[in-house]
């Protein structure tokens, strides 16, 4: 079982909108079953399954406390990958927790303050030598500086290769309990985010 646990320091930087929409991507394959965790007493993941038709992907409230536990029980019933939205928070409990994590994701804006203040989590995640990776969400279409900040970050850290633009799909599918992929699936936004499961994938060997 691939555990994914999404987490920054920062509010605002699509924690959320990226793990309901990798879940929904990885839904679509019929040997996957896959669940997410809502550790963010905001609760937006369960808000997203509370408007979703389908019973793919299952999404629980998880306490803390209850994380270890709940991971051993789905793996014993034979989920395959589960998807950990954490809460923007600076507590020991998330940092002990990423040791939980096949890869540790943080999605950043293309920002300094952003940057900023998601790099405590990818400093957590090295000293208990866990892989971890820079996503660039919410880039301007309009604008090179997700690209400029991809380079430069590249040199010192581990980042995707794939920036997810901002898009109107991603806030729109979720109001409707979709991912991007079911709501559009030939549109920018969903082919963003194939590219981006790809390579968490790929990263998580
Ligand atoms: N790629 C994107 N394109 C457009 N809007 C986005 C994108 N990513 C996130 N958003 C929007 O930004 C806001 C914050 O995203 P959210 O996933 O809730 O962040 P977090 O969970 O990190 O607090 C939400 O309103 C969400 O719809
Ligand atoms: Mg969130």
């Amino acid at each position: 079982m691939k555990v994914f646990i999404v987490s920054s320091q920062k509010g605002g930087t699509g924690k959320s909108t990226l793990t309901v929409n990798l879940a929904a991507l990885e839904c679509q394959n019929k040997h996957s079953k896959v669940a997410v965790l809502d550790l963010d007493p905001q609760g937006s993941s369960i808000f997203w399954k509370s408007v979703r038709q389908s019973p793919e992907p299952k999404v629980l409230t998880v306490e803390p406390d209850s994380l270890l536990m709940t991971l051993s029980e789905l793996e014993d019933d034979g989920y395959t990958h589960v998807w950990v939205d954490f809460p923007p928070v600076q507590k020991k409990w998330v940092r002990k927790s990423l040791q939980y994590a096949d890869l540790v994701i943080i999605p950043t804006r293309a920002s300094p303050f952003d940057l900023h203040s998601g790099s405590l989590t990818l400093d957590w995640a090295k000293e208990i030598g866990n892989k971890v990776v820079w996503v660039i969400n919410g880039a301007s279409v309009t604008s090179k500086t997700a690209e400029m900040v991809l380079h430069t970050l590249k040199k010192e850290a581990p980042v995707c290769n794939t920036i997810i633009h901002e898009r109107n799909d991603f806030v729109l599918s979720i109001g409707l309990g979709l991912g991007v992929i079911e709501y559009a699936p030939k549109s920018k936004a969903a082919s963003e985010l194939k590219q981006l499961h790809q390579e968490i994938q790929r990263l998580s060997k």
